[in-house]
């Protein structure tokens, strides 16, 4: 609990004092991506079942309140989407579109499976991909990357992919586990766009999760 402690103490220190961050970040503190299976693996051991739970969403909710005042009913990418966990938290926008990506065949299974009676050819759809460069002829007014950012690539080539995606005035959104590892990623994607917003959201057992929106320049 002690050692906790001191890790928030630091990271709180860090969003605005990046030598904090890069003083402490641990040796492989790194990007992540990997391949199809090991997230297969994940969903088949019901590791990630726990982020199903309400008090493991209150970044999703955030998120899409920030989505909501950008663009009422909006067209809506989520890369990394997984099980569908921030749809329900955009399901009362009724967006006009939603698509949902994820690079887990298990993970986009279980998404069509738990929200099959919402599923709707052409404006609520779950498909498999990789997120680092996910090719679509549609253009959305948000993409988000719920807690995946990290497993996506280089930050800067991921925005610069995705603007493209995006319409005029669209927004990019990303919530991440509150790390110095995360903090350095927002600071590079800082570099190529405008921001929004940003939030650190806290839980009463301990969780923390950055959330923030921006816009490519
Ligand atoms: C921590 S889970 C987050 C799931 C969901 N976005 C949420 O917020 O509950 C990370 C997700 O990223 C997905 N992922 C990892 N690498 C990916 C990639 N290259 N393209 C698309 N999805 C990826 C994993 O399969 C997993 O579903």
């Amino acid at each position: 609990m002690a050692y906790l402690r001191w890790r928030r103490f630091l990271e709180l220190a860090a969003i605005d004092r990046p030598w904090v961050g890069e003083l402490f970040m641990r040796r492989g503190d790194g990007p992540k991506a990997a391949p199809a299976k090991v997230w297969d693996g994940y969903y088949a051991k019901g590791a990630y079942d726990e982020l199903l739970e309400s008090d493991q969403r209150h970044h999703h909710r955030l998120l899409a309140a920030l989505v909501a005042e950008a663009k009422p009913h909006p067209r809506i990418l989520d890369i990394g989407c997984g099980e569908g966990a921030f749809y329900d938290s955009i399901r009362a926008l009724t967006p006009a579109r939603y698509l949902g990506v994820d690079l887990s065949d298990l993970g986009i299974e279980r998404a069509k499976q738990r929200l099959a009676g919402e599923l709707k050819p052409g404006v609520v759809d779950f498909v498999t991909g990789d997120g680092a460069r996910f090719e679509t002829d549609e253009k959305f007014d948000v993409i988000v990357f719920p807690e995946c950012l990290e497993y996506l690539g280089d930050p800067e080539a991921l925005i610069a992919h995705y603007a493209k995606l995006l319409n005029p005035g669209g927004v990019l959104g990303f919530t991440q586990w509150l790390g110095l590892k995360s903090l350095r990623l927002w600071r590079q994607i800082k570099t190529t766009t405008d921001v929004l917003d940003e939030a650190v959201v806290s839980a009463p057992w301990g969780g923390a999760w950055q959330v923030w929106t921006c816009r490519p320049r």
